[in-house]
């Protein structure tokens, strides 16, 4: 395991202890959350946990918790105790980008409904402002995508559709993906406002006043950060 998995799943295991027997957890996706999934997995082996149930933000993680015994059902609008989820960018006052791993909407739509949304990054993650590295994805309807990319142009911003190979990239959700660049100066809240208001976006990897805390490994230590 090269140095950086390591801190990203020290990260993990911070925050996997704070699941407790009994909990509805939200099970984030990508490289970080993996490793959360896979502790929850082994605690409940263990006999550690108990009756825990599992609310997946992706195809993937629903297929990683099932594969490690943890029980998966689908959302619903009862509160979740806890959701557990990496990020892309995090900023001081633990304000997110997600959604590089294309996974944005169902991790939005299950962490707003979570009492706790937990944060794990490793220290590469950290900015003093949104955009500082990351892209923003948007998330937009497969139907007319490039009308809606005119108009997220339109709007002043940069970026590309995401395209992996000979075809643009498709969500668990059918739709498509524009990783737009962010302008030197913004308003977070107010482009967030403004995309979301743009015909065809469909949900942006903005997570704005959402994380109650993040744990953030370096070589040194896990940093538990609150906004
Ligand atoms: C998935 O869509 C994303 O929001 C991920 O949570 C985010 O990209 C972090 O992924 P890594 O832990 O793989 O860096």
């Amino acid at each position: 395991m090269s140095d950086l998995e390591a801190l990203k799943k020290e990260a993990a295991v911070r925050a996997a202890a704070l699941v407790e027997s009994g909990m509805r957890v939200g099970l984030g996706t990508g490289s970080t959350a993996k490793y959360a999934i896979e502790e929850l997995g082994r605690r409940i082996a263990s006999g550690e946990l108990k009756d825990i149930v599992g609310v997946a933000t992706s195809e993937a993680s629903d297929q990683l918790a099932r594969q490690l015994g943890i029980p998966v059902e689908p959302l619903d609008p009862r509160p979740l105790d806890i959701a557990i989820d990496g990020a892309d960018e995090i900023d001081p006052k633990l304000n997110l980008i997600k959604g590089l791993g294309g996974a944005l909407l169902r991790e939005k739509l299950t962490e707003v409904q979570a009492r706790r949304f937990i944060v794990i990054a490793d220290h590469t993650k950290t900015v003093t402002h949104l955009g500082e590295k990351a892209p923003v994805p948007v998330e937009i309807a497969k139907f007319g995508f490039l009308s809606t990319i005119e108009r997220l142009r339109a709007m002043g911003l940069g970026g590309r559709l995401r395209q992996p190979g000979a075809q643009p990239y498709v969500t668990d959700n059918g739709n498509h993906i524009f990783d737009a660049q962010l302008p030197e100066s913004f308003d977070p809240a107010t482009l967030e406002r403004q995309l979301k208001g743009t015909l065809g976006v469909v949900e942006t990897g903005f997570f704005l006043g959402m994380a109650e805390r993040a744990f953030v490994a370096s070589p040194d230590e896990v940093r538990e950060l609150t906004p």
